[in-house]
């Protein structure tokens, strides 16, 4: 990590020009994007080409999930509109944890579970999904991935690669979750104006 820290202050000082025209800052310190920042609902740019840059984001996207006791962090809930996605349901923080321009390409049955997300602070809500998806991915290698999934995987997939098309879970809980939450969203909502206006 220190390297990747030595590195974005380094770029930071020179001022360097990212090569990617959708990426306009250098992340230092990432923080969770939270409802209703409208980068949320903003579809993400594909990834055109796996730099240092890049690297150093899925990195930090890392740093940030582990640090949230999350299972998944797509781009823009960091504020930045491109389709990278860290996903790491068994925390143990092993194996392909880094995903580039991730689609389902597969996907099939009907499952009813309820979910939550790191940009909805206590949020919880019941959606279906499909029970399977198949997903393809590439890793930081640009190594062409194909992963199946079912269970909370699954879920977690749909979930992220949501995120990436500016879909939320509030846009798919069933009517009695949309209900339960509209009191949590208007809090959220309100608490977001504030921060806006600069009221602590
Ligand atoms: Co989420």
């Amino acid at each position: 990590m220190l390297l990747f820290e030595t590195i974005s202050l380094y770029c930071l000082l020179a001022n360097w020009n990212i090569p990617q025209a959708n990426l306009n800052k250098i992340v230092l310190d990432m923080e969770i994007a939270v409802y209703p920042n409208p980068v949320l609902k903003t579809k993400a740019e594909p990834i055109e080409e796996i730099d240092s840059e890049i690297c150093q984001i899925a990195e930090e996207m890392l740093d940030t999930l582990y640090d949230a006791c999350g299972v998944g962090l797509a781009a823009p809930q960091v504020g930045l509109s491109i389709r990278l996605v860290v996903l790491d349901v068994t925390g143990e923080k092993t194996g392909e944890r880094v995903f580039i321009n991730p689609y389902i390409a597969e996907e099939r049955g009907e499952i009813l579970e309820e979910e939550g997300c790191l940009s909805f602070p206590d949020v919880m809500g019941k959606i279906i999904r499909s029970q399977y998806v198949k997903v393809i991915a590439y890793n930081l290698k640009g190594e062409k991935l194909e992963i199946e999934a079912e269970g909370l995987l699954s879920r977690a997939w749909q979930h992220e690669i949501d995120h990436l098309n500016g879909c939320l879970f509030i846009d798919k809980m069933t009517p009695a979750s949309t209900i339960a939450s509209k009191p949590k969203l208007k809090e959220l909502e309100l608490s977001y104006q504030n921060n806006k206006a600069g009221v602590s």
